[in-house]
């Protein structure tokens, strides 16, 4: 059997992971600005993870939710009180697609509504409604396709307004990334957010706030939408939640009631997960890691905006992007092959960052080395 092709692949192949740093078969090592795709939280192979992670292993690795499981009460109370939300409920699941998924599922039972809106750019998963409401028509299969997702553009507080008065009492929700990610790092404004909130208040509707990827404090927040100083009904949350381990969940709030078989799944809290989860919250918090992608992302920022050549720098935290330049368009391919550093992308130009949120000065700084060399290097 072959695998089935569909992703574009480096050719290297990742044997063992530290930190911020990662090395191939041939012993050669790596500095990783991607954290896989934003999933390396406290970074890699952190030893509390592992040593949490074997301590379950060998008790109990999967039972389902048929049995009372105290490491999900446990996660849900660490959850509750880092991201300042102790009054939500959690429901657990397996990625940040399924995590969307249940929240949109969730808005429309509440309200019995369904209307979604969402925005351009915006990714919000694969699975059926949360690829509806992402903004790519090429990963929307035919069966996807609903007229139950209105597209607005993004930060546009008039667009959104407009279609509240017009067609408020049948929206269901506003889903919406406090930073799109796979969009291109576009920070949504305070002033947008905070719309979202009054317009969801007058017409009974639901604000999610996708925070698979801008979430888990690598904003310099434990949401990124935190920073509009209002709050969401429903977070979604993925990527950094496990550090590596699959595990997603929705941070629920309290006007929103659960009832028997509502939402669920087969591994979604399993104690296994739970254990990941719990030390990552553990090591968060242990470790000022909040703290620490906000101090490293504003140095990282600031030094970026000091070279000349690149544009539109833009973030917050540990979630940074900025445009290749036109002399230079092939800057993430030479930082991997010549300067054996790992960034992420977003078409068509921009280069992201997505580092563990432990990434010390020294890192950040040997980066910062590796962009200012290649963009010296003459053109042609
Ligand atoms: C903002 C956002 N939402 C949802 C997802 C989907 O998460 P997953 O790939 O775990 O299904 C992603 C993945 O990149 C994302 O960036």
């Amino acid at each position: 059997m072959k695998l089935f092709d569909v992703y574009p692949l480096n050719n290297i192949t990742i044997t063992r992971a530290k930190g911020a740093r990662v090395w191939d078969e041939q012993g050669k090592s790596y500095l990783d600005m991607y954290g896989g795709h934003a999933v390396i939280s406290i970074g890699h192979t952190h030893p509390h993870w592992v040593e949490r992670i074997e301590e379950q292993l060998e008790m109990i690795a999967f039972y389902s939710n048929s049995v009372v499981i105290p490491q999900q009460k446990a996660l849900a109370e660490l959850l509750g009180r880092i991201s300042g939300k102790e009054n939500y409920q959690l429901f657990l699941c397996n990625s940040g697609a399924e995590a969307n998924e249940n929240a949109l599922k969730l808005a429309s039972f509440h309200t019995g509504r369904r209307k979604i809106i969402a925005f351009k750019k915006a990714f919000h998963g694969r699975t059926s409604l949360a690829v509806a409401a992402t903004d790519n028509p090429a990963i929307v299969a035919p069966v996807n396709q609903t007229d139950a997702v209105i597209f607005l553009p993004f930060n546009d507080v008039d667009a959104l307004k407009a279609v509240f008065t017009t067609q408020g009492n049948d929206i269901a929700a506003v889903i919406v990334e406090g930073i799109q990610g796979v969009g291109g790092i576009n920070v949504a404004t305070n002033e947008f957010l905070q719309t979202i909130r009054e317009c969801c208040d007058a017409y009974g509707a639901v604000y999610i706030a996708d925070s698979v990827q801008c979430g888990y404090g690598r904003s310099g927040k434990f949401y990124s939408h935190d920073f509009a100083g209002v709050n969401a009904d429903i977070y979604s949350m993925a990527k950094g939640m496990g550090n590596g381990f699959p595990i997603g969940a929705i941070s629920i709030a309290p006007h929103l009631h659960p009832k028997h078989g509502m939402l669920g799944t087969t591994f979604g809290g399993n104690q296994l997960a739970c254990a990941a989860a719990i030390a990552v919250l553990e090591v968060i918090e242990k470790e000022g890691l909040i703290a620490n992608a906000a101090t490293i992302g504003d140095y990282l920022m600031q030094s970026l905006r000091e070279i000349p050549e690149l544009k539109n720098v833009r973030g917050r935290g540990l979630m940074i992007g900025f445009d290749m330049p036109d002399s230079h368009t092939d800057l993430r391919k030479k930082l991997l092959t010549d300067h054996f550093v790992f960034t992420g992308e977003a078409k068509p130009n921009v280069i992201r960052l997505l580092p563990s949120l432990a990434l010390t000065r020294e890192e950040a700084d040997e980066f910062l080395e590796a962009v200012r060399k290649e963009i010296s290097v003459p053109v042609g």
